[in-house]
C-alpha cells in the first residue's frame, strides 16, 4: 500500500511510473559526479520520448545517502519521490516522474532520465523564463534547500525539468535557491492560477495528503499545506537573505 500511495503521480505517469517501478534492470552504471550514491538504470523496454533507446532511470539507494544534520538519515529518497508529487498534483511537469524502488542496491528512489538539450540547441527564451518560474513556485512550495544551477536541467523537448530534489520538506524555512532574484516578484498568472486552483481544492488536497504523508512525516506534510495556503492566497516569490538563501554551488 505505501509503495502504491508513493508511486501516485499526474493520471499520465501512471504507467510510466509502473514501468519505473516493476521493469526488470538490464544494466547498471554509476554516476560518478554526484554527492550521494546514484545510479543509471537500464530496463528492459523502450524509452517512450526516445524509442530507440532503452528506458533509463536515476536510482538512488537510502543506503547510498551521505549523512547530513539537518535532514533525518534514510529520508532523502522518500524526499525526491515525494517532490514529485506535489508537482504531478499541481500537473507543472517540472519534476520527472519519480517512485520508489527496491533495487539492486536496496529500497531507493528512480528518476526517468532525462535526456538533456544539446548544447548549441535553439532556445525559446519566454517559453524558459515561464518554466523557470514554475519551477521558483514549487521551490517555495516544496521548501527547497537545494536549488542549484546543475539541478535545473533542459530536455531535448525544451521542457525545464529540476532535478535533485531530496534536500526539501524541511518543516521550517529554508530555502535556497538559484533563482533568488525572483524575490518579491508575483508569480505568472498561469502558475499562480495553478498553485491557487491546488490550495482551494478539498478533494485534491485531501490525496495528496495522504500521499504525502506516506513519505514524509507530519509535520512536514502540516508545513507543506501551510506553504500552499500561504502562497495560493499571496502569489509572490518569498524574498529571501541574500546570503542564506543561495544554494553552496560547489557540490
Ligand atoms: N532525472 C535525471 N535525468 C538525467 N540526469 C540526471 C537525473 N537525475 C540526476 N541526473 C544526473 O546525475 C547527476 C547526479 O545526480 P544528483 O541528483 O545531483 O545527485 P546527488 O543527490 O548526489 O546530488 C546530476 O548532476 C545529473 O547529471
Ligand atoms: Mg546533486
Amino acid at each position: 500500500m505505501a509503495r502504491d500511495a508513493a508511486a501516485s503521480g499526474a493520471p499520465r505517469d501512471g504507467e510510466l511510473l509502473q514501468r519505473l517501478r516493476s521493469e526488470p534492470i538490464t544494466g547498471m552504471g554509476r554516476v560518478v559526479y554526484s554527492s550521494n550514491a546514484v545510479f543509471l538504470l537500464e530496463l528492459e523496454g523502450r524509452d517512450p520520448g526516445h524509442p530507440d533507446e532503452p528506458l533509463r532511470a536515476i536510482y538512488k539507494p537510502a543506503r547510498g545517502e551521505r549523512p547530513l544534520w539537518d535532514f533525518p538519515t534514510d529520508t532523502l529518497h522518500m524526499r525526491e519521490a515525494a517532490a514529485y508529487t506535489v508537482s504531478a498534483a499541481l500537473d507543472d511537469g517540472t519534476v520527472p516522474p519519480t517512485t520508489l524502488r527496491d533495487g539492486p542496491h536496496g529500497p531507493g528512489s528512480v528518476q526517468l532520465f532525462v535526456h538533456g538539450a544539446a548544447e548549441d540547441a535553439p532556445v525559446d527564451r519566454r517559453s524558459l523564463e515561464e518554466q523557470l518560474r514554475s519551477l521558483a513556485a514549487l521551490d517555495v512550495l516544496i521548501n527547497n534547500a537545494d536549488r542549484k544551477r546543475a539541478h535545473l536541467l533542459l530536455a531535448d523537448d525544451g521542457r525545464l525539468h529540476g532535478i535533485d530534489n531530496a534536500l526539501s520538506f524541511l518543516p521550517y524555512p529554508r530555502q535556497r535557491t538559484v533563482l533568488i532574484e525572483l524575490g518579491g516578484e508575483s508569480l505568472p498568472d498561469a502558475v499562480a492560477e495553478r498553485v491557487r486552483g491546488l490550495a482551494g481544492d478539498a478533494a485534491r488536497r485531501a490525496v495528496l495528503r495522504e500521499h504525502l504523508s506516506v513519505l514524509l512525516d507530519a509535520a512536514e506534510v502540516a508545513a507543506f499545506e501551510q506553504r500552499l495556503d500561504v502562497l495560493g492566497a499571496s502569489p509572490v516569490y518569498p524574498v529571501l537573505d541574500p546570503w542564506e538563501g543561495r544554494p553552496f554551488e560547489w557540490w
